[in-house]
């Protein structure tokens, strides 16, 4: 069977799609645990820029999925017939010069995950990407706030919230806070699930824990159905 394909994606640089790629690969495989000794879940990365292979590569073996770095468009276009996988995490670049390749990897994709960031400035970027690359090629996404500061109150959170409403951009219900722990992660090299256990290590985890639970329940949903062309046929809804 095909592996579920998300991808991170969203043409503004720094709003946590590395991050929300790392750490919610890392909880899916964690969770899920591996299936004959084979870890189900990989992680892709299709930045030039490559933090995501930096991160990996400092994390070394306590990394729970999979990782490849490919920037090569033919190679992604194969990531489907990878049925090793049972989910495939796509980490892309931040910038508005790599559609080519954005638009390969969301040909693959079953679903994408915009994150934003709660602030007014990130608003016009994440629309802009959701209705120029993503809307267009029919693949459901859901919008994920991500890096709130609970201690800055909620006011930003709700307008962006109450933003994404007005525009009828579906967004999950859990949102990532803001935490120290994420931001060193990359630079420490670990994840969410090397964590310690105390009680701020497990809230901060706690956030990847639902979106998780977010992302798994649509699985339920029926298969999406391809031509041999690649193009969604009626099947799967589009
Ligand atoms: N929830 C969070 N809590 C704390 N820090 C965060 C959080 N999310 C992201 N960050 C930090 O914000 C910065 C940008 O995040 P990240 O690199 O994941 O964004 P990106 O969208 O992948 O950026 P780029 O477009 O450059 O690839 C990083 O330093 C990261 O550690
Ligand atoms: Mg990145």
């Amino acid at each position: 069977m095909a592996p579920r394909i998300r991808v991170i994606a969203n043409q503004k640089g720094g709003v946590g799609k590395t991050t929300v790629t790392v750490q919610l690969a890392s909880t899916v495989a964690d969770t899920i645990g591996a299936r004959d000794g084979q870890v189900p879940v990989l992680g892709v990365s299709t930045d030039p820029q490559a933090s995501m292979l930096e991160w990996a590569g400092r994390v070394g073996a306590a990394l729970p999925f999979d990782f490849e770095q490919c920037v090569d468009p033919a190679a992604l276009a194969r990531l489907r017939r990878l049925d090793q996988y049972a989910h495939v995490f796509v980490d892309t670049p931040g910038s508005l010069d790599n559609e080519g390749l954005l638009s390969e990897v969301l040909r693959q994709a079953d679903e994408v995950i915009v994150p934003i960031e709660p602030e007014a400035m990130a608003f016009g970027p994440a629309a802009r990407t959701i209705r120029q690359v993503i809307a267009p090629t029919g693949v459901p996404y859901r919008v994920l706030i991500n890096n709130w500061d609970p201690r800055d109150g909620d006011h930003d959170l709700r307008e962006t919230q109450e933003y994404l409403a007005a525009e009828g951009f579906p967004s999950f219900n859990t949102v990532i806070r803001h935490y120290k722990l994420h931001a060193r992660a990359a630079a420490e090299g670990v994840t969410v699930v090397q964590y310690a256990r105390n009680r701020v290590a497990l809230e901060a985890r706690q956030d990847f824990f639902r979106v998780a639970l977010e992302v798994l329940g649509n699985d339920g949903q029926p298969a999406r159905h391809r031509g041999v062309n690649g193009v969604y046929t009626a099947a799967g809804g589009r």
